[in-house]
């Protein structure tokens, strides 16, 4: 019997380097991703792309996922190590999704693998946290749930507002006459070997001086290092601007929804430094051209896709992707 699991890939609207905080982000998952399609069987997880030179080979009991090759098939390792199907599984994955761009492609490998692998469909918030602790095993990288989480639960035309403490999902309604557009830097990156540990050691630490959750924390005059208090400047002020940017949308107010990335595109630039001069420069001329509400990085950063809001039609000149926000992860067949 053949298995075809789906899962959508995420573009990030708002609220970067805020979901390891318990903080607040504004994701959707996208009409890009990744599909496995298995026959269940043996005691090896064997998988085949096109788009890569060698498969993923997994033994059933793999107790070192980290150290899998070829390094794509960490993440199918990382899955394995964590739902501990008893029975393997012979197939294929196949992706519309860019690799390394900052649009969840291992997030939503991990979810169709854990699907195709007999993983709970009805429990899809558990299912997030074993795809995100899979991730962790695989890359070493301390990521939060963002992904996992929007990529197993997003909502066709909404964009979701997530509270990462309570795990709580908003759906937002995206406005009709509004394209969310994805545009590559050109620079890929991976997140293992990036800062992206060194951020959350130092918000962390910043956490801990204050005494309390920074989310709890807005007087940061207990903080006198001046770079923890600018990472902490940056959660505080990035959820704040969640939380009006999800009003914003809700009123059609794109002006202000814009305005919003922007604000959040410069902290993350100046106060967390995840961004590249590359983006800065895409961001800064996607902001002045017209028909253009607002442009950001998107994601963890370090390179990879800016995410931008704009008139329809507006960039149908340049080489970007419009998307379109979809529902999440799903068993196709049978
Ligand atoms: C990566 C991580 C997420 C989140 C973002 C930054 O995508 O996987 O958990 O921390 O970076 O917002």
């Amino acid at each position: 019997m053949t298995t075809v699991a789906f899962s959508p890939g995420r573009v990030n609207l708002i609220g970067d380097h805020t979901d390891y905080n318990g903080g607040l982000v504004c994701p959707m998952a996208i009409d890009l991703g990744t599909t496995v399609e298995v026959e269940r069987g043996g005691d090896t997880v064997h998988l085949v792309s096109p788009t890569e030179p060698l498969p993923a080979v997994v033994p059933i009991a793999i107790t070192d996922p980290g150290s899998s090759e070829p390094a794509w098939s960490r993440y199918v390792a990382g899955v394995v190590a964590e739902l501990r199907p008893t029975i393997g599984a012979s197939g294929t994955v196949t992706t519309t999704l860019p690799v390394g761009a900052g649009l969840s492609s291992s997030a939503a490998l991990e979810l169709a693998v854990a699907l195709a692998l007999g993983g709970d469909a009805t429990d899809l918030v558990g299912l997030a946290e074993l795809c995100q602790r899979a991730e962790q095993l695989a890359s070493g990288v301390p990521c939060g749930i963002m992904d996992q989480l929007v990529c197993a639960t997003g909502v066709a035309g909404h964009a979701l507002m997530i509270d990462c403490t309570t795990l709580q999902r908003t759906p937002v309604p995206l406005p009709p006459d509004l394209d969310v557009v994805v545009i590559h830097s050109g620079e890929s990156r991976t997140l293992a070997g990036s800062e992206y540990g060194a951020r959350r050691a130092e918000v962390e630490a910043a956490g801990e001086m204050l005494g309390r959750p920074l989310r709890d924390s807005p007087d940061l005059a207990g903080l006198r290092d001046p770079l923890l208090r600018r990472r902490a400047r940056h959660v505080i002020t990035e959820n704040q601007r969640v939380i009006e940017f999800a009003a914003a949308l809700r009123a059609g107010e794109l002006a202000r929804a814009g305005a919003l990335m922007l604000s959040s595109h410069a902290s993350l630039r100046d106060n967390f430094e995840v961004s590249t001069p590359v983006v800065d420069a895409l961001v800064a001329r996607l902001a002045a051209t017209d028909g253009v509400w607002g442009a950001r990085m998107t994601g963890a950063g370090f390179g990879g896709c800016i995410v931008a809001l704009t008139a329809p039609g507006a960039l149908a000149g340049v080489p970007a992707t419009t998307v379109t926000a979809s529902a999440g992860a799903r068993i196709m067949s049978p």
